[in-house]
């Protein structure tokens, strides 16, 4: 079993593709986020991931990361997920996601967070 390590790129079920630079000592990441689909009418554009997993050594982590899609959107998304290791080896990311839109008044506070799930694999 590969120790959890998210570095690299990712593509999830709805085609988008993440990129997670180098994993710090303490666990912390950046990277950058290329979502395959928007709620928004502008186009889509690269956008900066940051996160921190735990560093277990049986490959099964927990993590957690924010995209802010500012160059696009107003919203904020969160993610949190775990790795895991298939029978084949591979490694695959079962993640669910908040995702905040902006809303003009208070009023509207009840519709602004959408949640889903997602699921990521190796992608190179
Ligand atoms: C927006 O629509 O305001 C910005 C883009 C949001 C993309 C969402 S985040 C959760 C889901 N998973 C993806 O890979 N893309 C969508």
């Amino acid at each position: 079993i590969k120790p959890c390590n998210l570095t690299g790129w990712w593509e999830n079920d709805l085609g988008s593709k993440m990129q997670v630079f180098e994993v710090g000592k303490d666990g912390t990441f950046s990277g950058q986020y290329h979502t395959a689909v928007s709620s928004t009418k502008k186009p889509i554009q690269p956008s900066p991931v940051t996160g921190s997993q735990h560093l277990d050594e049986d490959g099964q982590c927990t993590f957690g990361f924010t995209v802010n899609w500012k160059k696009f959107s107003d919203s904020t998304a969160v993610f949190v997920g775990q790795c895991f290791n298939g029978d084949d080896g591979k490694e695959v990311l079962h993640t669910s996601w908040l995702l905040r839109e902006k809303v003009d008044s208070e009023l509207d506070d009840w519709k602004a967070t959408r949640t889903g799930h997602n699921t990521f694999t190796r992608a190179g």
